[in-house]
């Protein structure tokens, strides 16, 4: 309690107590928060099914044939998870012992609990700084070729770029990147967890976003607002792959249909609204930068990073918590806070003037 910027007891139990008895709380953790709503659950409800594993689920074929045209490649797989998309990359693509080449803060290298290694054996190489390396960087990361040299086979980029700010990359660089990758032999993996935000944010088409990559995930259960899914979308042959890795990893899914009619549902409803999250970010940015000794990126996309002047992010995050905002501490002193389908304006307004009462006054 207390601290170098939070409010004095008694203006913080009035504030709690106002806020507990007449708000709701305002959850900015993630945008996989979300839940269905009444429409989707309906279009859920209406579902055709059937088994999938015998490839017998008429939703999930349609999902997959969707995705598979918005980015532009042959065929894609619905997995249960983002992780499992990017797993089954890697498996597809790698043999064991292989380099894969990723960006600093690579959600594929961080948050899918060592899989890479455990799972697929290969092991995950940090090119450069930031969400997007050069060539010249990737160049200098590949190992001489050798029998004692890891063989390097793989680039796996992020966009929008998770733990760097929801950045959209910039597209003239990735092509840049995947012609040096092309030419040293490398195949390239994107994990587009968050493309359709990217797509929205940079107004290209997700298969222009998608065209260098011979395979692209993409989630569902994200900005997009689906309670559950992924898709893994490339050649023919590599999906055929993946296809045996995923039932291999116990991904076969049955009557998957019903989660599949809830993802079709948001590709028909919830793409062209991102711009609204994205507005909402940008608010908040702006709201929380006005803030003395706050510094705070301005977002291109769902995901606000604001960095505190000292490392009290988890005090930070429980104060923010016992007056009805969840956010996350993304390091000692960096907070992370996203915008999504359940956030309206006036909860943006509301989660601004609770932050502000947190920080705001001085003991
Ligand atoms: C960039 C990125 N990739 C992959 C994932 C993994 O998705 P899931 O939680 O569905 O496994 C996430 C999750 O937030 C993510 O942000």
């Amino acid at each position: 309690m207390g601290g170098p910027f939070y409010h004095t007891a008694s203006r913080t139990q009035d504030l709690t107590f106002a806020i507990q008895h007449f708000l709701v709380t305002i959850d900015l953790r993630s945008d996989t928060v979300t839940r269905p709503t009444p429409a989707m659950r309906e279009a859920i409800a209406r579902a055709e099914v059937g088994d999938d594993v015998y490839g017998e689920d008429p939703s999930v074929a349609a999902l997959e044939a969707r995705v598979a045209a918005l980015t532009g490649k042959a065929r894609a797989l619905f997995v249960s998870s983002g992780t499992m998309a990017n797993q089954l990359a890697l498996l597809a693509h790698c043999r064991r012992g292989d380099d894969v080449f990723v960006s600093e803060g690579a959600h594929c290298a961080w948050y899918e609990s060592g899989a890479a290694a455990a799972l697929a054996g290969v092991q995950c190489v940090t090119v450069g700084q930031g969400a997007l390396f050069s060539p010249e960087a990737l160049v200098a990361a590949v190992k001489p070729t050798a029998y004692y040299t890891p063989r390097a086979r793989l680039v796996a980029l992020e966009n929008t770029h998770n733990r760097g700010g929801g950045r959209v990359l910039d597209q003239a660089q990735v092509e840049a990147v995947a012609e040096t990758a092309r030419g040293l032999g490398l195949a390239l993996h994107l994990d587009g967890a968050r493309l359709f935000n990217a797509a929205v944010a940079s107004g290209a088409r997700v298969a222009t976003l998608a065209a260098p990559f011979d395979t692209v995930s993409v989630c569902l259960s994200k900005g997009l607002g689906a309670p559950v899914g992924s898709l893994l979308c490339g050649p023919e042959a590599l999906i055929t792959e993946a296809h045996r890795y995923r039932k291999m990893l116990g991904g076969g899914m049955r009557q998957s249909g019903l989660l599949a009619a809830a993802g079709s549902f948001a590709l028909e409803h919830h793409v062209a609204r991102l711009a609204v999250d994205h507005a909402h970010a940008r608010e908040l940015a702006a709201g929380l930068g006005a803030l003395t000794g706050l510094s705070v990126e301005t977002p291109e996309t769902n995901i606000v990073m604001v960095d505190l002047p000292a490392p009290t992010a988890s005090q930070f995050v429980e104060r923010a918590k016992e007056q009805g905002v969840l956010i996350s501490a993304f390091g000692p002193a960096r907070l992370r806070l996203v915008t999504h389908l359940d956030v309206d304006a006036a909860g943006v307004a509301q989660a601004l003037g609770v932050l502000r009462a947190v920080l705001g006054a001085r003991p």
